[in-house]
């Protein structure tokens, strides 16, 4: 088992149908509990039926209440999703939520027994600002504040930085050497910071079935977040396929 992750953040996408026909090609395939879905979250009982990991693209910081709206990590955790995307930069650019309030979700998640998949990430003109680490720095420090080195093992890493998200416009895809030195930063801060060191560290942005193999190079990651290949089944097995020992 080389106990590597391919996450599949399908966003907003497909509509009901377009589920029913994906589900019946992954049915057959799909077998390891590291390939981890995350669909719109009104369909997720149909992924948790066939027996899935399944994860929530957004959780709320209340377990229950007057929150229209929101999604709720014991609610949530009692149906048998396993993970929570907590931070994705669509929530943090369009949303605004800052360090804080995603610090607090992931607390909310963690003591609601979902991992958590932290996405950080800079933007285009901090990538040219030279300011990489320093926003990984802030977002990290920030966003897993008070936790502890037990809580980190349900802590997975996406570097996703922001110019490379398909949707973004860029279409680029930052060499192996980059990604290895993300990664390699990241480990080391959370060694530092919280003395664990051990961190999953997932890539993520414009991955698809064509550059899965260049990127599945990298040794320093432990796998790659998928957007917009990921709501087409058949790329999505073939980046499975090269990732996943199943
Ligand atoms: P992408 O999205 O694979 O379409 O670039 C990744 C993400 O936003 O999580």
């Amino acid at each position: 088992m080389n106990n590597k992750y391919v996450i599949a953040n399908l966003k907003m996408n497909m509509d009901l149908n377009d589920t029913i026909q994906y589900l019946k090609i992954a049915n057959k395939e799909i077998n390891s509990k590291n390939v981890i879905i995350c669909p719109t979250s009104i369909y997720i009982p149909y992924f948790l039926k066939q027996n899935y990991s399944v994860g929530v693209q957004n959780i709320y910081t209340c377990d229950k209440g007057a929150f229209t709206g929101e999604i709720s990590p014991f609610q949530a955790s009692s149906i048998g999703i396993n993970y929570a995307i907590i931070g994705h930069s669509e929530r943090r650019g369009y949303l605004k939520e800052t360090d804080d309030f995603i610090n607090q979700k992931i607390k909310a998640a963690l003591k609601n027994n979902l991992k958590v998949i932290l996405c950080v990430g800079e933007t285009l003109e901090e990538k040219e600002m030279f300011r990489t680490e320093q926003v990984l720095k802030r977002q990290i420090t920030y966003g897993l504040k008070d936790l502890t080195a037990e809580e980190l093992k349900n802590v997975l890493i996406a570097y996703e930085p922001i110019w490379s998200i398909s949707t973004s416009g860029t279409g680029k895809v930052p060499n192996n050497k980059d990604i290895s030195d993300v990664s390699i930063y990241i480990k080391g801060l959370i060694n530092s910071n919280f003395k664990y060191a051990d961190t999953k560290i997932l890539y993520g942005g414009s991955v698809n079935d064509k550059n899965i193999s260049t990127l599945n190079e990298i040794k320093e990651i432990d796998g790659v977040l998928v957007g917009g290949a990921s709501c087409d089944i058949n790329k999505l097995l073939k980046i499975i396929e090269v990732v996943v020992d199943q």
